[in-house]
């Protein structure tokens, strides 16, 4: 179940027989190859030099390494840049972006698809059905460095096209928009331009199509390079690696195209990538908070369909945050526990072998800078490759019974039009999560409009539009809702609905909205009765025939109920979220296991995982046969246990 990141062309060729075997030897069994290759596959236009892959391809293979191959679209090389400066992505100041990194390339580009079309053809051509391949990834990080949305003159060029069809007329156009207000209204397409330097804000509507086109771009790009796959290439799977918190495209539509989902899980470097509180970016420095990395095993298992790898797992310090520790000793092989206790199929460290020269140095790989000799974190990795084994083939991951409703567009519409400066919709949905794994929760995520049947509760920490498909789901489902602020709050133009917040909802809820307040950091409005805490940050004024089991300080509805359907009209604190989740948790009767916030548990099968992220020692529960580690959970441990029936 491990792999790992191979750069064969960073290293002289006399070392890759040492390499493969020694990896086969640590009990790796995958690597991922290729993904930033071009310049060595095709120095200049036409001229190719596989050579040297194909000798690195037969050499893993010989080793019993199973291959997969990155198609090396991520990094076009400097002679096609020049060649072809319609390419470039620009910045939204109209800056194009150079060349001299990676990403340097914007999906409206037709130059681009034809170019990538070429090379994703000749590679998949060439090693579609080597005996030592067994999966593709497409390119690598769509939206890694700020690079979904480009503002440049193809990005006009292709939006207007994508314009044309969703809209078929300039009036339809003007309608959808509201481009009446302050004379925006448009006579042809032609009149389009892009959502960035006006003199104030742009039109939110004409914002939230800019990024449903660079999105659905995304989605069919990927596709392009898929169906040259599978053309090529049969019998063999294709994932992309997906990236912790880059919420620029929908990625259950590019998870569409795909056999199985994998993300890059850099849990450290994530703890200053996600807004926490500095007290708690000191506490999870060297060990990263628990929920971070879960949290994306979850959502990605979803955008897999079920299934997903972590193609590149931290393996010691990184290079990119703005501080770097070292993750505390056992880390590495909790996270990769953690991982597999999620349904992870493989976990993949970035990379065998720290690199010496170029931007990351100071990133660690499974070996020291440069030397055949393993590196603390290679050392962690050998150890779960030897308990792997020793567990043998482990139970599939089950259906959970709590599902978490996450929405791309909520996350585009929220950022448009904040109301409030710090209304995030990937903080919220992540402190809901949160609280229902502080209750031993396992859960799955489920994208807006998919079956929410066979689920004992259902949480819907925000969806701005509850289009027809996600209001049928959410009508048919059986279990207990708990539905956040927001929710049902713009159609699907940006604009209010007509009969006000939360639109097609409010049959199900019993409520509308009439006015939004959002709260400076520091204020709050204390909510009472069956649940207790503070309304921070956004707070709604209800109209509801709900009934009603928690109020603000005026006595106005926090939280009402209307059969199984609840709704919570404000950004919980931590302690009103713990409560709130709880409530309907037990309402829904699904057992609760109330942990420390140090320590998680999850289920894979019949096995129950725990894992301690903190100081102090926490027990496992009493009755149960202890598979792996001790029945008392030391600091940076983790136990697999089965609870007797
Ligand atoms: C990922 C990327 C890798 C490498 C790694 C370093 O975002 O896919 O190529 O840059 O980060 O942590």
């Amino acid at each position: 179940m491990l792999g790992v990141c191979y750069y064969p062309e960073h290293w002289d060729e006399a070392r890759w027989e040492t390499d493969a075997r020694r990896m086969v030897e640590l009990g790796i069994r995958f690597v991922r190859i290729g993904e930033f290759a071009w310049s060595r596959l095709e120095p200049a236009r036409g001229q190719f030099a596989f050579e040297w892959l194909d000798r690195a391809m037969d050499i893993l293979a010989r080793a019993g390494l199973k291959i997969v191959l990155g198609t090396p679209t991520a990094t076009p090389p400097k002679w096609l840049v020049d060649e072809c400066p319609d390419i470039i992505p620009y910045d939204k100041d109209g800056k194009p972006r150079g060349f001299g990194s990676r990403r340097h390339y914007t999906f409206s580009s037709e130059t681009w698809w034809k170019e990538s079309k070429r090379i994703v053809e000749i590679v998949a051509e060439r090693y579609g059905n080597h005996q030592g391949l067994v999966g593709w990834q497409t390119d690598n990080e769509y939206g890694c460095h700020d690079t979904i949305i480009s503002w440049g003159p193809e990005d006009l060029k292709a939006f207007k096209r994508w314009l044309r069809m969703r809209y078929q007329s300039p009036d339809q156009l003007n309608e959808a928009w509201g481009s009446v207000f302050w004379s925006m209204e448009l006579t042809s397409f032609d009149d389009v331009a892009l959502p960035n330097l006006t003199v104030t804000e742009p039109n939110p509507a004409t914002r939230l199509d800019f990024w449903r086109f660079h999105s659905d771009q995304v989605a069919a790009y990927d596709k392009m390079q898929c169906d040259i796959i599978r053309k090529h290439s049969p019998d063999r799977w294709i994932t992309h690696n997906f990236m912790g918190f880059i919420l620029d495209f929908d990625h259950f539509k590019v998870g569409d195209n795909l056999d199985l989902a994998s993300w890059d899980s850099y849990p450290i470097g994530f703890v200053e990538k996600f807004p926490f509180s500095e007290a708690e970016r000191n506490r999870w420095a060297e060990t990263s908070h628990p929920d971070i990395a879960p949290f994306h095993h979850d959502l990605y298992r979803a955008v897999g369909n079920g299934r997903f790898w972590v193609m590149e797992q931290q393996p010691g310090p990184v290079n990119w945050a703005p501080w770097n520790p070292v993750p505390k000793p056992g880390m590495v092989r909790l996270w990769t526990w953690e991982a597999i206790a999620h349904g992870a199929e493989v976990v993949s460290y970035f990379r065998w072998r720290q690199a010496t020269f170029a931007q990351e140095q100071m990133h660690a790989g499974l070996n020291l800078a440069g030397l055949d000799e393993l590196s603390p974190g290679g050392l962690e990795a050998q150890r779960v490759a030897q308990e792997l084994a020793s567990l043998g083939v482990l139970p599939d991951t089950r259906k959970a019974r709590v599902a978490l409703v996450f929405d791309y567009q909520s996350y585009w519409t929220t950022v448009i039009q904040p109301q409030g400066k710090d209304f995030r919709y990937e903080e919220l949905c992540f402190r809901w999560y949160e609280a229902a794994r502080r209750l031993g929760l396992d859960i799955d995520f489920v994208r807006p409009g998919a079956s929410l049947e066979g689920y004992d509760l259902v949480l819907v920490p925000c969806m701005t539009e509850v289009d027809e498909a996600a209001h049928a789901a959410l009508k048919a489902a059986t279990g207990t809702i708990l539905i956040g602020a927001r929710t049902g709050s713009r159609d699907r133009n940006f604009r209010i609905p007509d009969n006000l917040p939360p639109g097609s909802l409010s049959e199900m809820t019993g409520h509308r909205v009439i006015q939004v307040s959002t709260l400076r950091p520091g204020l709050s409005d204390p909510v009472s009765g069956a649940v207790a805490g503070n309304g921070i940050r956004w707070r709604e004024y209800l109209q509801t025939d709900a009934e009603v089991l928690s109020t603000f300080a005026n006595g106005d509805p926090a939280l009402t109920k209307k059969g199984s359907v609840h709704y919570l009209a404000c950004w919980p604190d931590e302690k009103l979220l713990a409560a709130a989740v709880r409530h309907v948790a037990t309402k829904a009767d699904i057992p609760i296991v109330e942990v420390p916030d140090h320590i998680r548990i999850r289920t894979r099968g019949d096995l129950s995982f725990a894992f301690n992220y903190g100081d102090s020692p926490w027990s496992i529960p009493a009755d149960c046969e202890m598979v792996l580690g001790e029945a008392i959970l030391a600091p940076q441990e983790l136990s697999v246990f089965r609870l007797k029936p």
